[in-house]
This record gives C-alpha cells, sequence and structure tokens, in this order.
C-alpha cells in the first residue's frame, strides 16, 4: 500500500518503521526535511521524503501524525487532493500544546474525529493509533502475547484499510463503531492510554 505520512515525529517515526517491514511504500512528510531525511536514509528503498501535499498525492492512505493544532492550516491545502483518500488521524486534543481547536474538539460530540472531519469533509476518515503512547507501543511490540489491541472509529469504508495497517504494525485492530463512537478514543474517554488485549477491549465496550 502506499502511505503517506504527514509529521515523522515520534509516532511518524515508529508507525514508518513498522509499516516499511510489512512492505508498504511510503513519503514522509514534516516542514523541516533534514529530521525527514535523516529518516529515511534508516528506512531503506521503500520510504521516500517530500511535502505534505507530495504526501497527500502519493498515499492511498495519509497520515495525520502532527499536532491537532497543525490540522486546519494543512487542510486549506490539502483537502482537495485527499477527497478520495482514506484519512487516519492519530492526533490528540492537547489545549495547552494546540489551543482552541483542542478545546472546541473536547467539547464536540464527535471529539477530536469530529475536528479533523470537518477539515477534511470528502475523506474518508478513520480515527487510530492516537490512544497508545509510542512507549508502550513499542514495547509492547517486542512482547508477542497477548498483543496490544488498537481501537479504531470512522468511515466505514476506511477502517479495514486502516485495520490492515495496524495489523501490519503488530497490533490487532478492534472496529468501535462509525463517527459517532470516535469520541470514546479522545484524551479522558475510556480507551484513550490503555494498554488492552482485544478481549479486555471488547469488554470495556460491553461486547463480553
Ligand atoms: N508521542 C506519542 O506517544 C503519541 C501517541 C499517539 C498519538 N500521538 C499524537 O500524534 C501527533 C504527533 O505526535 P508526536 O509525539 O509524534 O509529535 P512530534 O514528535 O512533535 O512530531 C510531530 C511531527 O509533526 C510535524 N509537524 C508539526 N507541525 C506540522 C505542520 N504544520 N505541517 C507538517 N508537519 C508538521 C513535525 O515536524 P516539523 O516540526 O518539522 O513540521 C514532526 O515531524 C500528535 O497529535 C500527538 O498527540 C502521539
Amino acid at each position: 500500500m502506499r502511505i503517506g505520512l504527514i509529521g515523522a515525529g515520534r509516532l511518524g517515526s515508529t508507525l514508518a518503521r513498522y509499516w516499511v517491514r510489512a512492505g508498504h511504500e511510503l513519503l514522509l512528510s514534516a516542514r523541516r526535511r533534514e529530521p525527514v531525511e535523516e529518516l529515511i536514509e534508516e528506512l531503506g528503498p521503500l520510504a521516500v521524503s517530500g511535502t505534505p501535499a507530495e504526501a497527500a498525492a502519493f498515499g492511498e492512505v495519509v497520515v495525520l501524525a502532527v499536532p491537532l493544532g497543525a490540522v486546519a492550516a494543512l487542510a486549506e491545502e490539502l483537502a482537495e487532493p485527499v477527497s478520495d483518500r482514506v484519512v487516519l488521524d492519530a492526533t490528540n486534543p492537547f489545549p495547552k500544546r494546540d489551543g482552541a481547536a483542542a478545546e472546541r474538539a473536547l467539547r464536540s460530540p464527535l471529539g477530536s474525529f469530529g475536528h479533523t472531519a470537518a477539515c477534511f469533509p470528502q475523506a474518508r476518515v478513520v480515527k487510530g493509533f492516537n490512544t497508545v503512547f509510542v512507549a508502550t507501543l513499542r514495547s509492547r511490540l517486542q512482547a508477542t502475547d497477548p498483543p496490544l489491541a488498537l481501537p479504531l472509529a470512522g468511515h466505514p469504508d476506511g477502517c479495514p484499510v486502516v485495520e490492515r495497517l495496524v495489523r501490519d504494525a503488530g497490533l490487532v485492530p478492534v472496529v468501535v463503531g462509525g463517527p459517532e463512537r470516535a469520541v470514546l478514543l479522545d484524551p479522558g474517554g475510556p480507551l484513550w492510554n490503555r494498554a488492552l488485549d482485544e478481549r479486555a477491549l471488547r469488554a470495556e465496550l460491553g461486547g463480553g
């Protein structure tokens, strides 16, 4: 699969390592090219660097691994090119970092998913990977049993695509529901920062 990554910091670089290992083609982007170029060297021939616009044009899936506060400005340039794409939204709303956009997202019934979906109204937006800290992601992936489950929610046509990427990152995807359920994944919600296996996650959702 071709993946356009916007943001190549702690989360973006971690996901890039797993996805390259699984054989995906990546275009990584951020505002500063130098850290991205260093990462590209490490990742090998399946990964190239570019601008966020190039990531949007390249990816069948476009991953937002940037602060939530950056999403609206990115969407001004990228909403049109990603209109037929799956957008994987890994952002978290932190008012201290992201300001008023995060406060609005936390007050909205659709949470941070709603913020991103409003910025990219024609894309198939899926919320995921925001619930797990990078340190947990890295350490739990070294343990094999039981594997960590990762909740997803959002556009029904986008979820199956993202489920594959979750598996390719060594985790077990659990689709929690459509857009109206994505708020469960936000900070303060029952699925945020919980290192649960699939059975425990489904139990948390009331599914036994
Ligand atoms: N760290 C975690 O454990 C973790 C876990 C789950 C979810 N998240 C969420 O994932 C997102 C990224 O977190 P992180 O910890 O990876 O942050 P980070 O290490 O600070 O990396 C952020 C990345 O986004 C890029 N970026 C920032 N503003 C940008 C813009 N306007 N346009 C393009 N690229 C931009 C940064 O590069 P430049 O500054 O060069 O642009 C950098 O590559 C956040 O929303 C965070 O809440 C983080």
